[in-house]
């Protein structure tokens, strides 16, 4: 992706329940690890994108999946997702995501109920050291 795509990915990602308040450059360095599929238009460029984090064996993260207000629902997002899930760092992995209200969008995709219950564990905030203190 150009600098200014990434430049709206992350503009969109602002205005999401989940990554709003991502800096720039945080978004900027998750796509360095992940597999990326974006959707361009003719005349207005990108918009649109879906990510994943994948060990590319058993396991892949679907994650930060969003179209731009003007170009939804004509089908721009399952194809995201469609050729995500067809790539072949992911292809063969168990694929898992969490969403609050999309769930019918990834039902129509394939997605499920997982059977066991998700949790999560955020990261701690970490003080930097100061020189002057004991290590
Ligand atoms: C969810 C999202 C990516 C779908 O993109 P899209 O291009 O509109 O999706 P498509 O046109 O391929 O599919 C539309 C179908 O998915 C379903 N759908 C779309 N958005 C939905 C949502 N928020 N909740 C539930 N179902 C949804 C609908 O069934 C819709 O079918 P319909 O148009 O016949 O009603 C888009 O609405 C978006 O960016 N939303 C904000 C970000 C977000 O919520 N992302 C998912 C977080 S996990």
């Amino acid at each position: 992706m150009s600098a200014e795509e990434i430049r709206k990915f992350h503009e969109l990602l602002e205005l999401t329940y989940w990554a709003s308040g991502r800096t720039l450059n945080e978004v900027e360095e998750s796509l360095q690890s992940s597999v990326i599929v974006s959707a361009r238009h003719v005349e207005d460029g990108f918009v649109g994108c879906a990510r994943a984090v994948t060990d590319k064996v058993t396991f892949s993260w679907i994650c930060d999946v969003v179209v731009q207000a003007a170009h939804r629902r004509r089908g721009v997002g399952k194809e995201l997702v469609r050729r995500l899930l067809a790539h072949p760092d992911v292809a063969a992995t168990r694929k898992v995501l969490v969403t609050q209200d999309a769930q019918s969008f990834y039902q129509q995709l394939g997605f499920g109920t997982h059977r066991y219950e998700c949790m999560i564990k955020y990261p701690e905030k970490v003080e930097p050291i100061r020189s002057s203190e004991p290590p």
